[in-house]
């Protein structure tokens, strides 16, 4: 996607218009604009439309000379954003090759055109970097996407147009490095790729080579990252705007990718490890978009970077290391990577905002663990929490954004399956729960009176199975719109005193 513009007729070739129904009713829903009703609604029944969402029907015109009728489902007054946000980027993706598109739906809330504009936006992308001789067979996302509205002036409606750009240009970044694979995509390879994009938005970034994290102790970050022959990083991406109006701390999990170590995984499906590093590129995705939309809040995105890898020097069962600041761990499984990756940067990150005058929330992002799948399939992602009144914010974002997230709990006789004999804690523990073990675990490293969210995306960040709505195969981007979506309501909000 190149540009996205605002207008209020439809003067484009191709058009994208919503199409309803209700007991068997077909409606068409065009929203600002005007069409000819009567005519086109005769072909579409003859073309056995049923408005359903997901439904794309092309119908040849006159002017617009395509139609692209994108289904809404049940007809109704006022639309749900996600609705619109799915029914734009179906049609968006559909429309791949073409130069430009209006989208005439019905939108005339702001929550509405943007969802229109951020769909459409999400929904013309594609990652064919690392095709050669196919390369021409497959077609570029659609370049311009206009959305159609009565208010092409109002302030309002132009900044939403701009904040879904912004949104969708960085979901795009972070879905394509989760499709880079690990030939192309190293901790190394990760940290240079995001300073470049970085210092021009004005990001101040560190990255600590393994030398550096081996004198000052990350034993997590160290630990896993000592099998391969692509050396670990920790990254750290700092926004720091005048006047913020609170501070806090993401982290994501960058396992750049995740062969199970010694514990290795079967090879049927390994190639889907290349996402391991998900939460990594949300929390950074996440932190560009925040600068760009200038929002007056602190942030620190920490990505702890490692290749879990097989080899002579690889992490074995047993083994014991020192997460930074010193408690030990018991590795006894070294296919749970992410906890002790994340160990090392959650108490980091809360010792660098302590510093700083104290954090008012810390949020970690991860593909930590199978059982998120197995709990909630591959379209529900998990919030656990040490503090609800944080989640229920987390959750009205999401609900906002348009992401699925669902609270799930810490339950604490869960935490006594993680005693290890021999050190502070073990990697592993009861296999029942393995989500919410996986949380208590990082609960370990949180400081009791800081807010703290903990996200498993393992299932929502990869889309293994076929496109839908805005969603393509591959790296989603999920939790980068919600984690936006909080920023902003707690730029336009009163200090949430902290716990
Ligand atoms: N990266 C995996 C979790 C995962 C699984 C992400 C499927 C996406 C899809 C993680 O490092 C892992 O291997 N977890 C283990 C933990 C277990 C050994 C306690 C798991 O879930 O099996
Ligand atoms: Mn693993
Ligand atoms: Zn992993």
């Amino acid at each position: 996607m190149k540009a996205l513009k605002l207008a209020s007729t439809l003067a484009t070739p191709y058009a994208v218009i919503g199409l309803s129904a209700k007991d068997g009713k077909l409606k068409i829903e065009s929203g600002a604009v005007t069409v000819n009703e009567k005519a086109l609604l005769e072909i579409l029944k003859n073309l056995g439309a049923t408005g359903k969402s997901n439904e794309i029907i092309k119908v040849p015109f006159s002017k617009p000379q395509t139609i692209y009728f994108t289904g809404l489902g049940e007809t109704s007054k006022s639309y749900d954003p996600e609705n619109l946000r799915r029914a734009a980027g179906s049609a968006a993706r559909e429309l791949a090759g073409q130069s430009a598109a209006t989208f005439a739906l019905p939108a005339s809330t702001l929550a509405q055109i943007s969802a229109v504009a951020e769909g459409a936006a999400l929904g013309a992308y594609a990652f064919n970097e690392f095709r050669s001789s196919t390369k021409s067979d497959f077609k570029e996302p659609l370049e311009q996407i206009i959305v159609a509205t009565k208010s092409t002036t109002d302030a309002a409606v132009k900044r939403a147009l701009v904040r879904a750009e912004i949104i969708a240009r960085h979901t795009a970044t972070v879905r394509d490095l989760i499709n880079t694979p690990p030939s192309h995509l190293t901790p190394d390879s990760f940290c240079s790729r995001m300073k470049k994009l970085a210092t021009p938005l004005g990001l101040k970034v560190e990255i600590l080579n393994e030398a550096t994290l081996k004198a000052q102790g990350y034993g997590g970050i160290i630990g896993v990252g000592q099998g391969s022959a692509n050396p670990p990083r920790l990254l750290r991406v700092s926004y720091n705007p005048s006047k913020a109006r609170a501070r806090y701390a993401f982290v994501g999990k960058g396992i750049t990718f995740d062969t199970g170590g010694l514990a290795l995984k079967p090879a049927n499906g390994m190639e889907a490890m290349k996402s391991d590093m998900s939460g990594a590129a949300a929390v950074i995705g996440a932190i560009f978009a925040i600068a760009e939309l200038k929002l007056p809040i602190a942030i620190d995105a920490w990505a702890p970077l490692a290749e879990n890898m097989v080899s002579e020097n690889a992490t074995r069962p047993s083994d014991i290391i020192n997460i930074y600041g010193g408690k030990t761990v018991e590795v006894l499984n070294p296919d749970a990577e992410g906890r002790l990756v994340l160990a090392d940067a959650l108490v980091r990150a809360q010792e660098v905002g302590k510093k700083a005058g104290g954090l008012d929330g810390i949020i970690d992002v991860a593909t930590l663990t199978g059982a998120q799948v197995v709990a909630l399939g591959t379209r529900t992602s998990a919030v656990m929490t040490n503090d609800v009144e944080f989640s229920q914010e987390f959750l009205t974002a999401s609900e906002k954004a348009g992401e699925a997230f669902w609270p799930m709990p810490l339950p604490e006789e869960l935490r006594a399956s993680l005693d290890s004999p021999v050190a502070d804690l073990a990697n592993i523990g009861d296999r029942m729960g393995g989500m919410l073990v996986a949380g208590l675990f990082l609960k370990e490293f949180i400081e009791p009176d800081l807010s703290w969210l903990h996200l498993d995306i393992a299932g929502p960040s990869y889309n293994e199975a076929t496109p839908h709505g805005y969603t393509p195969v591959g790296g989603t981007g999920i939790a980068l719109r919600t984690l936006v979506t909080l920023i902003e309501s707690a730029s336009s909000q009163a200090p949430r005193s902290r716990k």
